[in-house]
């Protein structure tokens, strides 16, 4: 890992999770140097969760800057929150509410221009695995980013690569499946944006206690966007200590 990446692991609570369990983070966490830690909580919970051990992340906003979207939440209410990161892009937003990567790029464009950290989600389904056309899968995701952003958005947003057949199934990709996914993103981005050798890119489905030590020590992976074990506080304090 170039050091000038530092180690990150992003925790998305997804729809889980409770005041009390936020309760109980809060009191046992220990924030750790050597990884910046990032914990992505419901929204109503943004203002319980805001505390100096760890940044504060939401898990998507609209790509509006106001105005009449029920039910949405904008870029800058989240910035009043504390909030320093957003998670975008994310398959379950894809498949739920039929986010396109149009309106994924939109999304990080918002972010961007309100001073937020994009965390851009991207990943295959298992059939695109199965054809063998990952890369081609990813790059489009990546690339509508680019077409609508620049590839300036490289030098702040940080990139989640997340296989579909890998989340909640505990069914991790293998380190070297991962690292090859990391290895031709870092490639691509590189090519439109020379300091994308700084972008951090995490891995995630499926990270847990046991399988982050192999992950994280593949060079181009930077840490982890984790789902399930991050709602287990001992589990999640071991990934962290896994990120160095
Ligand atoms: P799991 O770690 O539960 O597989 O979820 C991964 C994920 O989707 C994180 O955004």
């Amino acid at each position: 890992m170039a050091d000038s990446r530092k180690p990150m692991v992003a925790g998305n609570w997804k729809m889980n999770g409770s005041l009390a369990l936020l309760k109980s983070f809060s009191q046992s966490f220990v924030s750790d140097n050597n990884a910046e830690v990032v914990l992505c909580v419901p929204s109503p919970y943004l203002a319980a969760a805001s505390r100096s051990d760890f940044a504060l992340g939401a898990q998507d906003c609209s790509q509006f800057v106001a105005g009449a979207h029920t039910g949405d939440v904008s870029v800058d209410m989240l910035k009043e929150m504390g909030v320093e990161y957003v998670i975008v892009g994310h398959s379950e937003r894809r498949q739920d509410h039929g986010e396109s990567n149009l309106v994924v790029a939109e999304k990080v464009k918002t972010i961007l221009q309100a001073g937020l950290i994009p965390i851009l989600c991207c990943g295959e389904p298992l059939e695109v695995r199965e054809n063998g056309d990952v890369n081609a899968f990813v790059a489009d995701q990546l690339a509508a980013v680019k077409t609508v952003c620049t590839s300036d958005f490289l030098d702040t947003c940080v990139i989640a690569y997340e296989p579909i057949w890998a989340i909640g199934t505990g069914k991790t990709a293998s380190p070297e499946q991962a690292q090859e996914v990391h290895g031709f993103i870092r490639k691509m981005i590189c090519e439109w944006n020379p300091k994308a050798q700084n972008t951090r890119l995490l891995y995630g489905g499926s990270v847990n206690a046991s399988n982050a030590d192999d992950l994280f020590a593949k060079p181009d992976i930077d840490g982890g966007l984790i789902g399930g074990a991050s709602l287990k506080i001992d589990d999640f304090a071991a990934i962290i200590a896994a990120a160095k």
